[in-house]
């Protein structure tokens, strides 16, 4: 029986450290931090997300603004609604929903947003920094994966780490924080010849491939630890179901450390995108 990384618990303990310094915030600097949230059309899981982050920033003591766009809305109402966004001193943060619909130009938006004010760390110059090892603004799931596997080893030194995908949101700035924490590590996505022989031999496993229950268990060393990124519904049993990129039930008695779905990275990323906000109204008022 695997250990289970509980993602609700530690988001918590993220959450409530969060809450405390932006307290501490407010009082040093007579603002509270902000972070504007921008929707543009009606995805229901964008929604959903969107919903989630707005709850969490009140609960935590943001500021948090919500902009909704129509699903027609125009590459220049979006980069006009930025640039107001940019230039807002109540404002510290922005987050621009991904996906975005298919007319808009997802590149020109993200780097429309004012790199301070980045907290999913997608700017061109967070990603630079992020390689060059020295960012601050670090995409927040990834960030959270490293918080969760934190609290298994005391150090990743000299882990082998596999990540698999190869996303911008998740599987590059992972593979880039791993590295920074000196594990060894090997990427692997959709064309990778052999996956199963790569995995098998990793201490860690990030999945973040978008495949429902893709990782079986014979792609898993014993006693390693998985850390399951995907949120996939799917129907089963006449159900609809939430489940990982990871088949669970056959992993989890191999693994030594695995995290759920739900309630496992999921969590996490909102937690992560708290801080972020908070760091970037640090790095404001400096
Ligand atoms: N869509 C799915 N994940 C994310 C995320 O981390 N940030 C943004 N902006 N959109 C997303």
């Amino acid at each position: 029986m695997a250990f289970l990384i509980d993602g609700k618990q530690i988001s918590q303990q993220v959450i409530e450290d969060t809450a405390a310094e932006v307290a501490e915030f407010q009082i040093t600097y007579g603002i509270k931090p902000g972070l504007a949230v921008v929707l543009v059309g009606e995805d229901p899981a964008s929604q959903v997300y969107v919903r989630n982050k707005v709850k969490r920033a009140e609960e935590v003591g943001l500021n948090s603004i919500e902009h909704r766009l129509a699903a027609t809305c125009s590459q220049q109402a979006l980069n006009k609604l930025v640039d107001e966004l940019n230039t807002d001193p109540m404002v510290h943060g922005i987050l621009v929903q991904l996906p975005l619909p298919a007319h808009l130009n997802e590149a020109e938006i993200i780097s429309a947003i004012s790199p301070e004010k980045d907290v999913d760390g997608f700017h061109p110059l967070n990603v630079g920094a992020l390689a060059c090892g020295e960012a601050s603004l670090v995409p927040c799931t990834p960030l959270g994966c490293i918080i969760m596997l934190k609290t298994v080893y005391e150090d990743l030194s000299g882990k082998n780490a596999v990540v698999i995908g190869r996303s911008n949101i998740v599987g590059k700035p992972m593979a880039a924080l791993l590295l920074q924490e000196n594990c060894t590590v090997t990427m692997v996505h959709s064309r990778t010849k052999n996956i199963e022989a790569v995995c098998s031999q990793a201490d860690i496993v990030v999945a973040a491939i978008g495949r429902p229950e893709f990782v079986s268990a014979g792609w898993i060393k014993p006693g390693a630890t998985v850390i399951d990124v995907g949120i996939n519904a799917i129907e089963r049993d006449g159900r609809r179901r939430l489940v990982g990129d990871v088949d669970f039930t056959s992993v989890e008695p191999i693994a030594a450390a695995i995290t759920p779905v739900p309630g496992g990275v999921g969590p996490m990323t909102i937690a992560c995108l708290m801080k972020n906000t908070l760091t970037a109204a640090r790095s404001q008022v400096l």
